[in-house]
């Protein structure tokens, strides 16, 4: 089939590349010039494992094109994705949908005959009504579906051949048709192909992000209890997990939630709701409760350190929201590393996906390049992000301080084992056995 991704960011170009990997010919236009250029000399502008080599492949094989023409796209392609962003409104909980319709009223333009619409991006229930009034000159011309995207950053090629399902939203049934011809190879490996209206699928994609949100910030909260009262936060995940009905992902107790989505989708639901009237409390006490945990977690470096943190040297290991990405978008670093300096503390930090512009004008904040050049003089290593690397360091080896810290936000070492090696070791929701 013929494809045309509007957007080369993480949905349009992950998902145009492994369209184009299952056997279609994929367009994937983006205003940005330099991003197409570089897409075109061989350099994705995002980093995702795997991703390099597939577009390599697809693009040598001519089955997937980047253009800044966005009208050769268009008429080039029968199905038309929406992959543009769909940030937060500044100052407000609001999803900023002008992309979305700027991007609609292009495909208008140039247009001539009949085009699949559909909405890749995450958009707020109703986004597919609004694009269809921009289509009311030409209504015949244009059928505008949703069909969400699911992916996570670091997993996203994985993910895209073997979805759990496929959620597609129509008012037009025919159109089901074509999208299970263009999902058919994922769907003969298994994936669940599921079909409801435009709207239903609109609210699918926020109704499964706020409720993993709901997960996460749940089993954080219960780390707290855990603290209080010597259980190891673990065990209620493994316990809770194991009723099928509760399900045992998504329940890893750790730092807020954070990157491109989650954040985001939840705020952008609620403030869709109250357009509706309609209050989503258990959404809205979510995004407070993640709020509070990045203070409570920031600051619990007093507990381990004392109240003066001047001229203390914090090492800070991964900085990203998580591991396999170079996606800093509401990562806990963000919040850690501004008030350790601004409170005296000697910051360092490393992260396998490179430096950070976020830092570079932060005073006392410096990168480094490995592990042990990180953390070789450090009164205290923070575990932030459990990139594989981090997973089995000997500490002793790499410091010889006689009372190294460490916090380890992920929970990637073994309490016991690290008292046994006369660290002082802290984790979340686990007896402290200092
Ligand atoms: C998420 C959704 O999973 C994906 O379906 C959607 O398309 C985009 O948003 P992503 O943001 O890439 O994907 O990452 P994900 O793996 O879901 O993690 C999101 C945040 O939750 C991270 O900060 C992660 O560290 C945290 N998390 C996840 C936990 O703290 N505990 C967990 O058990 C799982």
């Amino acid at each position: 089939m013929k494809l045309c991704m509007i957007g080369t960011g993480y949905v349009g170009l992950v998902s145009g590349t492994c369209f184009a990997d299952i056997g279609n010919q994929v367009y994937c236009v983006d205003k940005d010039k330099n991003k197409i250029d570089k897409l075109n000399s061989g350099i994705s502008p995002i980093y995702e494992p795997g991703l390099d080599e597939l577009i390599k492949k697809n693009y040598n094989a001519n089955r997937l094109i980047f253009t800044t023409d966005i009208k050769k796209a268009i008429n080039s392609s029968d199905l038309i994705f929406i992959c543009v962003g769909t940030p937060t409104k500044k100052g407000s909980l609001k999803v900023d949908l002008s992309f979305v319709y700027k991007c609609s009223k292009e495909i208008l333009k140039h247009s001539t005959k009949k085009k699949i619409i559909i909405t890749k991006s995450t958009v707020p229930v109703g986004t597919g009504d609004e694009i269809e009034k921009i289509f009311k000159k030409k209504k015949k011309l244009f059928n505008v579906i949703s069909n969400p995207e699911f992916l996570r950053e670091g997993e996203a090629i994985r993910d895209f051949r073997y979805p759990d399902r496929i959620v597609i939203g129509s008012d037009n049934k025919n159109k089901f048709k074509t999208m299970r011809k263009l999902y058919s190879p994922l769907i003969s490996k298994g994936a669940k192909f599921f079909t409801t209206s435009r709207k239903g699928a609109e609210l699918i994609k926020y109704a499964s992000n706020a409720f993993l949100a709901t997960k996460i910030t749940f089993i954080n909260e219960l780390a707290n209890l855990c603290e209080k009262t010597n259980i190891n936060v673990e065990d209620i995940s493994l316990g809770i997990g194991s009723d099928t009905r509760i399900g045992s992902r998504f329940l890893r107790a750790g730092p807020a939630y954070g990157g491109s989505c989650f954040p985001k989708d939840t705020k952008g639901l609620v403030s869709a709701a109250e357009k509706y009237k309609t209050n989503l409390s258990i959404v809205k006490s979510v995004i407070n409760s993640n709020h509070r945990r990045v203070s409570l977690l920031t600051k619990r470096v007093h507990q381990i350190l004392g109240k003066n943190l001047k001229n203390k040297k914090i090492s800070i290991l991964g900085v990203t929201f998580k591991p396999n990405t170079d996606d800093m978008r509401d990562s806990t670093s963000l919040k850690m590393i501004p008030y350790y300096c601004k409170n005296g503390a000697k910051v360092s930090y490393y992260d396998p996906s490179g430096e950070k512009k976020e830092f570079k004008q932060i005073k006392n904040c410096t990168y480094k390049k490995n592990i042990k050049e990180n953390c070789v003089d450090a009164d205290l290593i923070i575990l932030l992000t459990e990139w594989d690397e981090f997973k089995s360091i000997d500490f002793k080896k790499i410091n010889k301080k006689k009372n190294l810290k460490i916090f380890d936000l992920r929970n990637l070492y073994a309490p016991e084992e690290m008292k046994k090696n006369k660290l002082q070791y802290y984790s979340v929701g686990r007896p402290n056995l200092n």
